[in-house]
């Protein structure tokens, strides 16, 4: 009984691991396998710096874009052309495979990673390397957290849950 429970326990924890794990994760695995070759967030690479993406176009484009770049050029798409051509009309490939859920992900972590404009017009400004490298508690760090305490009621829960089921054994055994 007592095996029964850890091992109870520990598959409920890997279980909620793997459910809890941060959306942000998922945007930046992506990202750094499927488009950091051709994108960086805050300089313009073989695609352009994707930094407040988010804020010139909707949601809506970016995620018909992603899929498929050029189905959107060739239906005329105004700004679709226009960047194509600026950015010496190479085709981004389609990731046809990407889930919308999956793309927003993306656009979240580059939210997260785009760094504010005052810092690059502040008039002292050192090279990054020597600014301090903190970061204010981010959307990401909260889910974390969010996550963690969800988990840890959820274990409680059972463990109490366990307790009583034995309880109430005991108790059928004694009236036996
Ligand atoms: C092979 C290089 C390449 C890869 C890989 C790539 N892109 Fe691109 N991307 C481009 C180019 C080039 C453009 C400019 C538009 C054009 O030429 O069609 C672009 C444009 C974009 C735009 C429009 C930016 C704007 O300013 O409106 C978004 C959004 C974008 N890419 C997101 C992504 C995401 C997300 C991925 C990964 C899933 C990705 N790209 C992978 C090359 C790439």
């Amino acid at each position: 009984m007592k095996y029964k429970i850890i091992f109870l326990l520990f598959s409920l924890w890997l279980s909620a691991s793997i459910i809890a794990a941060p959306p942000l994760d998922e945007g930046k695995s992506i990202f750094a396998a499927r488009c950091a070759a051709c994108h960086n967030i805050n300089k313009n690479l073989t695609g352009p710096a994707l930094a407040g993406v988010d804020q010139r176009r909707s949601i809506d484009w970016i995620i018909s874009f992603v899929q498929s770049s050029q189905t959107m050029v060739k239906s005329g798409n105004k700004d679709a052309v226009a960047l194509f051509h600026k950015f010496n009309n190479i085709p981004m490939p389609d990731h046809a495979d990407l889930s919308d859920a999956q793309i927003k992900n993306i656009v979240e972590y580059i939210k997260i990673e785009a760094k504010p404009v005052e810092e690059e017009k502040a008039p002292f400004a050192t090279p990054s390397k020597l600014r301090p490298n903190y970061n204010l508690p981010t959307l990401h760090s909260y889910s974390f957290f969010i996550a963690f305490f969800t988990l840890v009621a959820l274990l409680i829960a059972v463990l109490l849950f366990a307790v009583r089921v034995k309880e109430y054994e005991r108790k059928m055994a004694g009236s036996e």
